[in-house]
């Protein structure tokens, strides 16, 4: 099989093929989600909250991206792998941008980064495609904005989306995050620019979609968006395992003879 490269991935669009795209944090998940033969894998800054247990996606640091994109990076054969740069690293100026990125391309085997941001962004994007560093751009709804936003909703303001879209798609990104903005507007960035949209919470008409691969698994406790579809249910699966070991090792039935050794 071969490897998805940037340009490959992005080709996707004009070949009318659509990019499916899931999230992974680790070596055991990325394998799996490779071998289950997506387009792209993202290391998301949403580890700040499935994995860490944040209440948003503020806090995970650019050293523990890098961290969980190694062993993401070391697992992923096939597909894309793209690694989010963590709240404010693409903030302080194009020269702290270049190297923050730098480090996700130097220290780990992923292949591109994304960040949050369209119009406002254009700047810090080309300077990255100028620096040879890939960007996946993110417009709608930028989840680290979530205090100047006061929580995650749709964002409805098309004219400004399409600006944004518009804005970082001249600025050479090579594919764009929508997420969670009206079907309409969504179809209509994806016929108005030519990198591939990747949506969440954006409707059928994207060129592609992502989601969280713990949403995705059933992993999830807690809140599960509206835009999420669950494909399995390992939450029960796993605390049902656990049960009956936990059971098994009271009622003295585990270990049996064959796990003994003589
Ligand atoms: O952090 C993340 O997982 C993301 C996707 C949901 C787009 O940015
Ligand atoms: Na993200």
């Amino acid at each position: 099989l071969q490897r998805i490269t940037v340009p490959r991935f992005a080709s996707y669009k004009e070949k009318g093929k659509k990019l499916s795209m899931i999230t992974a944090y680790d070596y055991a998940m990325g394998q799996l989600v490779d071998q289950a033969g997506v387009e792209g894998v993202l290391v998301g800054d949403s580890m700040s909250m499935v994995v860490q247990g944040h209440e948003n996606t503020l806090p995970v640091t650019l050293d523990e991206m890098i961290y969980h994109a190694e062993m993401v990076g070391r697992a992923v054969q096939h597909a894309l792998v793209v690694v989010d740069m963590p709240f404010p690293s693409y903030h302080l100026g194009v020269h702290k941008a270049i190297e923050n990125a730098g480090r996700i391309l130097k220290e780990t085997r992923c292949q591109a980064v994304k960040l949050e941001g369209g119009a406002d962004q254009a700047e810090v994007i080309s300077a990255l495609v100028k620096a040879g560093i890939p960007v996946m751009a993110h417009c709608g709804l930028r989840p680290q904005n979530v205090h100047q936003l006061g929580g995650y909703r749709v964002q409805r303001d098309e004219p400004a989306l399409l600006h944004d879209a518009r804005a970082a798609a001249e600025a050479g990104a090579f594919a764009m995050v929508l997420e969670c903005i009206p079907s309409t507007t969504a179809k209509k960035i994806t016929e108005l620019i030519d990198i591939p949209t990747i949506g969440i919470g954006a409707g059928p008409d994207c060129d592609g979609q992502v989601l969280v691969l713990n949403d995705v698994l059933g992993l999830a406790t807690d809140y599960v968006p509206r835009f999420v579809k669950s494909y399995a249910n390992l939450g029960e699966t796993i605390t049902k395992a656990v049960r009956q070991y936990r059971d098994e090792v009271r009622g003295g039935e585990f270990p049996a003879n064959e796990h003994e050794y003589e």
